[in-house]
């Protein structure tokens, strides 16, 4: 793939009807509990993505079994506590935030040092909001309270059921924990803060003894651990965050109609719909059903001429975490200001994505007012660009390249996007579904 790509003209009109890539955070989910189930598990349609490679990768380094054909991808798993460890393992997490935090969780038996590395990007972000529960749990992390990438992991033989409180809204950090309650015997008593279920829709879908009661801003969950599962197959629906670029691209150009099928609209996740029909967007979630759990539908989108500016409401912030770059286009074209707030979380991902993002709008000629938490977007419903652009420096961050792209289509100007690669992490066929759509890119 080459450096860098670019654009220099907007999308046509268009009115098609696609299918984007599988779901990331089920992908990994289904690799690493089926490593941990008795008997055979296969996946249909799993995510090949660099995120869920280095996830089959960190698995086989631990002795599971994985055999990959062009249909289905099977995990042959060690039930609870059977990895393999070998000592001076290395496991290397790539760019995914998710799998570094969650496989912590499952090895917190591991009688011998292991170290987790990740890419530049991954190394730079906060490791201690998973280490810290995982120390009572009876974990080690060497170096002692390192907060970061490169570090080790040392188990205890001897896990203790924990409570813990999880208070940033992060579906790693209760998910992680999740992992080492299910591996330790006794209950543990988590309280989250509203963020993505689907670990727990899969612990309930695998009759792992869980509780859950869902108040308005927090769910307790109780897991009662050590009971064995059986494996499952599982047919991964695509990812509502990679939708997100292309309802965006949708509602951005003129007189255009886009079906995405089969996305997974669990409602933990469909934030970016609920924000941006709040701003005007035409969208409808049609032929909805369930899949073990999970809400899968198509998503029906159309332009929009008439967008509002939204002072968006904070308890959509956890349902919409990865799309507020692409959101922040449509505050763009908005008429008046667009207000999001009580988005530290944001500067946590693979970029600085509110900092970056705000450069990003600046450099369009939209003014941002932005603080480490918030962002004011003065949108400007008649934007069009003319100027030349370079987008790099972003620690090859797949939606800050995805997020110029759709810009780059939908405002016009002259833009050289570097790292196309990032796409890999998540969506890599990305650019081959903008071409379907007619977008030239070169
Ligand atoms: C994810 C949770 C989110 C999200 C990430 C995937 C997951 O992170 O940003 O891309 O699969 O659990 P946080 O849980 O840290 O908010």
């Amino acid at each position: 793939m080459s450096k860098f790509v670019i654009i220099k003209k907007k999308i046509e009109k268009f009115n098609k009807s696609i299918v984007v890539e599988s779901d990331k955070s089920l992908s990994i989910r289904w690799a690493l509990m089926a490593s941990q189930a008795l008997g055979i598990s296969r996946a249909y349609n799993l995510l090949n993505s660099e995120d869920v490679n280095s996830t089959l990768n960190c698995l086989k380094k631990l002795g599971v079994k994985i055999k990959k054909t062009q249909k289905y991808c099977e995990i042959k798993g060690k039930g609870l506590n059977g990895y393999k460890y070998k000592k001076g393992l290395t496991l290397n997490a790539g760019n995914s935030g998710t799998l570094g935090r969650l496989i912590l969780g499952l090895l917190i038996h591991s009688p011998f040092k292991i170290k987790l590395i990740g890419d530049q990007s991954l190394s730079k972000r906060d490791f201690s909001r998973i280490t810290n529960p995982l120390k009572k749990f009876g974990a080690k992390f060497y170096p002692i309270n390192h907060k970061k990438l490169p570090m080790q992991i040392v188990g205890s033989n001897h896990s203790k059921p924990i409570k813990y409180e999880e208070i940033k809204g992060s579906a790693q950090c209760k998910s992680s924990v999740m992992l080492a309650a299910l591996n330790t015997n006794g209950k543990t008593f988590i309280k989250a803060k509203k963020s993505r279920d689907h670990t727990e829709l899969l612990f309930k879908y695998l009759k792992i003894p869980i509780k859950i009661k869902k108040l308005q801003n927090y769910d307790y969950i109780e897991i009662n651990g050590g009971k064995k599962f059986r494996s499952f197959n599982y047919n991964i629906p695509s990812d509502i965050s990679s939708s997100a670029f292309f309802i965006v691209l949708t509602i951005l150009s003129k007189n255009s109609k886009l079906v995405i099928r089969n996305v997974n609209t669990n409602p933990s996740r469909t934030g970016i719909i609920k924000i941006l029909k709040l701003m005007g967007a035409k969208i409808k979630l049609k032929n909805k059903k369930i899949y073990k759990g999970e809400q899968i539908a198509n998503i029906h989108v159309e332009s929009s001429k008439n967008i509002k500016a939204i002072n968006c409401p904070s308890k959509l912030n956890s349902g919409a975490i990865d799309e507020f770059l692409i959101i922040f286009l449509i505050a763009a074209k908005a008429k008046g200001v667009s207000y999001f707030k009580d988005l530290a979380e944001l500067n946590q991902k693979e970029s600085p994505r509110l900092k970056l993002g705000s450069k990003i709008l600046n450099m369009m000629g939209i003014k941002t007012k932005l603080t480490n938490h918030s962002i004011k977007i003065y949108g400007q419903p008649n934007i069009q660009i003319d100027k030349k652009f370079e987008i790099k420096d972003f620690l090859k961050d797949h939606r800050i390249f995805m997020m110029s792209t759709i810009a780059a289509l939908t405002f016009g100007g002259s833009w050289k996007i570097y790292n196309p690669e990032s796409i890999h992490s998540s969506f890599p066929s990305f650019l081959k579904v903008i071409n379907k759509l007619g977008g030239r890119i070169n």
